[in-house]
């Protein structure tokens, strides 16, 4: 069994080159849920689904690094959906999936595994379920991630983010001023 720091190594092993992107860094200026930046709910999505696959015993179906991968960029949208859609948060449960999909092509190589996980993880939202097993455990994942950090009293205490990186100061995937 895998304990939870060896599930966090494993997250940060297979999963540096996500992590360490020049655009992840527009994670760590939006809060997802709660006090948590989508950054930090993005990790705990990749260690939660790594440790339902360890304690479900499904490593003969699942690809490590796939899942790790998939989950790190579930949510990969890059704006803060609070101040979307004019506040009214309507449409961004349907349309981030696409969204976050369409950039993580623009920065990564991604097998059919990572994409249709990153595409159906709002299922049952979206009424396409995950084609892969990898995708039901991101998917699991993000929900009882998501449920937690929305109830968690840190709520309350939410410190202030400095500014959402303009896109245009950032750099695209190939080093590139985007
Ligand atoms: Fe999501
Ligand atoms: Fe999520």
């Amino acid at each position: 069994m895998l304990t939870r720091r060896r599930i966090h190594e494993l997250v940060h092993e297979y999963g540096h080159d996500v992590l360490g992107h020049e655009r992840m860094r527009i994670e760590k200026h939006c809060y997802q849920h709660g006090a948590v930046t989508t950054f930090e709910h993005s990790v705990r999505v990749a260690c939660l689904a790594v440790y339902f696959a360890d304690r479900l015993r499904l490593w003969r179906f699942v690809d490590l690094r796939s899942l790790i991968r998939a989950a790190l960029l579930h949510d990969y949208f890059l704006y803060d959906w609070h101040h979307d859609d004019n506040g009214s948060h309507r449409l961004h449960g349907f349309t981030h999936p696409r969204r976050a999909l369409d950039n993580a092509l623009e920065d990564f190589d991604l097998n059919p595994v990572e994409r249709d996980s990153i595409l159906r993880h709002m299922f049952p939202l979206t009424p396409i379920p995950p084609r892969y097993v990898e995708g039901y455990l991101v998917t699991m994942a993000d929900k009882i991630s998501a449920t937690r950090e929305t109830f968690s009293l840190d709520r309350f205490s939410k410190p202030a983010l400095g500014p959402v990186p303009e896109r245009h100061a950032l750099t695209d995937g190939k080093g590139q001023a985007a």
